[in-house]
């Protein structure tokens, strides 16, 4: 693809001018603090903005710095995500906080390689920190931004992810990193043709177990963030309500247990402290 100054500036004043209209106000874009962003992003990865906006602020009531979700306890930080689902991702973001207290007293680092050294921080959500949060001038690439310039730059046909991330650095337009990531951000969500947008990925890799037991994962989630409960009465229940065997239900127990998202003490199950 031939990428020439005048096509990029044609492409930078059409986002530009459609933003100018149609920019969202969001909580997050209110602030420069990495530790802000990287809440909103992680919340972000899997859910829709609507769903977000109450969670992200109730989540920063709760924890309102690197130290207060660092010093939580790991069944309070649950609890407080309900609702959200991909519950390994609000554990991530515990132990992301816990690294940044003991390695770097608090202070998020600003390069790529030491924030995706982080817990759960891969390569997009490290640069939405440099971008959001340090208005550093590097390229971001979600979904939505690789079918933005699929569509627009490469007449909608499927790129190498090389050429996708080089075609994306040649974008960022000198000193507003910031807006253009942002301004992308809002176009891929209510501007883009849809039927532009292939839907199944996600930005990070996708979790690796079956979407059926996440389902019995959430549910015994939910369970335990009511109260704690034994083993058998819990598997019971399940057995009662969903039909299964007790066999498959122990085997998401204990999947859950290994990701040290429940523990068990006795025969009683209960979120970690
Ligand atoms: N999804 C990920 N980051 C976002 C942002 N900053 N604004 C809107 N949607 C987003």
């Amino acid at each position: 693809m031939n990428l020439t100054p005048v096509k990029i500036h044609a492409f930078h004043k059409m986002i530009f001018s459609w933003w100018k209209d149609n920019r969202r106000d969001l909580p997050w874009r209110r602030t420069r603090d990495p530790y802000h962003i990287l809440v909103s992003e992680v919340m972000l990865q899997q859910t829709q903005v609507s769903r977000v906006l109450p969670k992200y602020n109730e989540f920063l009531a709760a924890f309102p710095d690197v130290f207060a979700l660092a010093n939580a306890s790991t069944g309070d930080v649950l609890r407080i995500w309900k609702g959200m689902g991909y519950n390994r991702r609000a554990l991530y973001l515990k132990r992301a906080a816990e690294a940044v207290v003991a390695a770097y007293h608090g202070k998020f680092p600003n390069s790529e390689l030491l924030l995706t050294k982080l817990p759960g921080v891969g390569t997009y959500t490290a640069r939405a920190i440099m971008v959001f949060a340090y208005e550093q001038n590097v390229s971001m690439v979600d979904t939505n931004i690789r079918q933005i310039i699929i569509h627009f730059l490469f007449n909608g046909l499927l790129q190498k992810e090389k050429v996708i991330r080089e075609t994306a650095d040649r974008l960022v337009p000198e000193e507003r990193a910031w807006e253009w990531h942002q301004a992308l951000m809002d176009y891929g969500a209510l501007a883009l043709p849809r039927g532009a947008i292939k839907r199944t990925e996600t930005k990070e890799k996708a979790v690796p177990f079956k979407d059926s037991d996440r389902h019995y994962r959430g549910k015994i989630l939910d369970c335990l963030r009511e109260k704690n409960t034994k083993e058998s009465t819990l598997v019971t229940g399940l057995i009662n309500m969903y039909g299964k065997t007790k066999g498959k239900y122990v085997a998401i127990i204990t999947g859950l247990i290994k990701d040290g998202l429940v523990v068990r003490q006795k025969n009683v199950l209960a979120l970690p402290d």
